[in-house]
């Protein structure tokens, strides 16, 4: 068994992308600028948009945030998305999920300039990533990918089990591990809540990415000999064990299922750590403009 290191993986393409930064500054180049939109005091966003804005310091790219109380109207943030599209400086931006109830998230995707989205959220990038064009990749299944690629993992021709069918990661990582590329080319089957035959597919696959949100759900009974298991799952639950109260918890019962694979990726230090480098990453091709133009 082979343990997936994301941390050192991710540590790594930092810095490749901030020896590429660098190069830019050098040659006189534009710095690449990543503006952050928080809404509200929600404890995991607080966190998850630090770490961004603290990887964006580490590899030389300016970073702008902007926070905003949870009473702000939908209107009023449509206004400040309208002027991050419009502001010449700021190549890409994104704004920190969830937001309070009474904003409509797909809304404020759409109204995101699609080629400033580099969460890969908008329906264009979406939809260009689906049938196989140049987009931003959302930033979970592309860590995954290039985890997959990095640890020069074979996937063309196996059976590659999704569980979970989220916009953010089941969809789009189930079209990337069919596209005809590599890492991908695999035989996917998509499994999710409704999936009456969950075990057996399981077991039938070479690849399983759980996605559910779910503790522990993957069990040693649902894995085959050999297979490669790759753990999206990152919800907190409480523990005393902790200075924060909480343990990040995975969607694979890691302990029994670990000995059955051939690889395995462990949460936390495993797909976590690679989806700021996949943010950073599309900040750069958005600076560079070498999506769209
Ligand atoms: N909330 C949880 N993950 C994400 C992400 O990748 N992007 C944004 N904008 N919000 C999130």
């Amino acid at each position: 068994m082979q343990l997936i290191d994301g941390k050192a993986v991710a540590d790594q393409i930092k810095q490749e992308i901030a020896a590429e930064v660098a190069q830019i500054k050098a040659n006189g180049g534009k710095t690449p600028h990543l503006a952050v939109i928080i809404v509200g005091h929600d404890g995991g966003s607080e966190t998850y948009v630090a770490h961004k804005v603290k990887s964006c310091e580490q590899v030389g790219f300016k970073s702008t945030k902007l926070a905003f109380e949870a009473s702000i109207t939908e209107e009023e943030l449509l206004a400040q998305i309208k002027l991050l599209n419009e502001d010449p400086d700021v190549d890409g931006f994104i704004v920190q999920l969830p937001l309070p109830k009474h904003i409509s998230e797909q809304k404020v995707i759409e109204a995101i300039d699609y080629r400033k989205d580099v969460d890969g959220f908008h329906p264009i990038n979406v939809g260009r990533m689906s049938i196989g064009l140049p987009s931003f990749v959302s930033a979970t299944p592309a860590g995954i990918l290039e985890l997959l690629k990095r640890y020069d993992i074979k996937t063309s021709g196996k059976h590659c089990v999704v569980i979970g069918r989220s916009n953010i990661v089941g969809k789009p990582v189930s079209m990337l591990m069919m596209q005809k590329a590599c890492p991908g080319d695999a035989t996917v089957t998509v499994c999710h809540s409704r999936t009456k035959n969950l075990k057996e597919l399981c077991l039938q696959a070479d690849i399983i990415i759980a996605a559910l949100g779910s503790p522990k759900f993957l069990k040693a009974d649902m894995v085959k000999e050999g297979a490669v298991v790759i753990d999206v799952g990152t919800t907190r639950v409480p523990s005393p064990l902790t200075k924060t109260g909480f343990k990040l918890t995975g969607d694979v019962d890691f302990e029994n299922v670990a000995p059955k694979c051939s690889y395995i990726t462990p949460v936390p230090g495993g797909v976590g750590p690679m989806t700021i480098c996949s943010l950073l990453r599309n900040t750069l091709l958005a600076g560079k403009k070498a999506i769209y133009k």
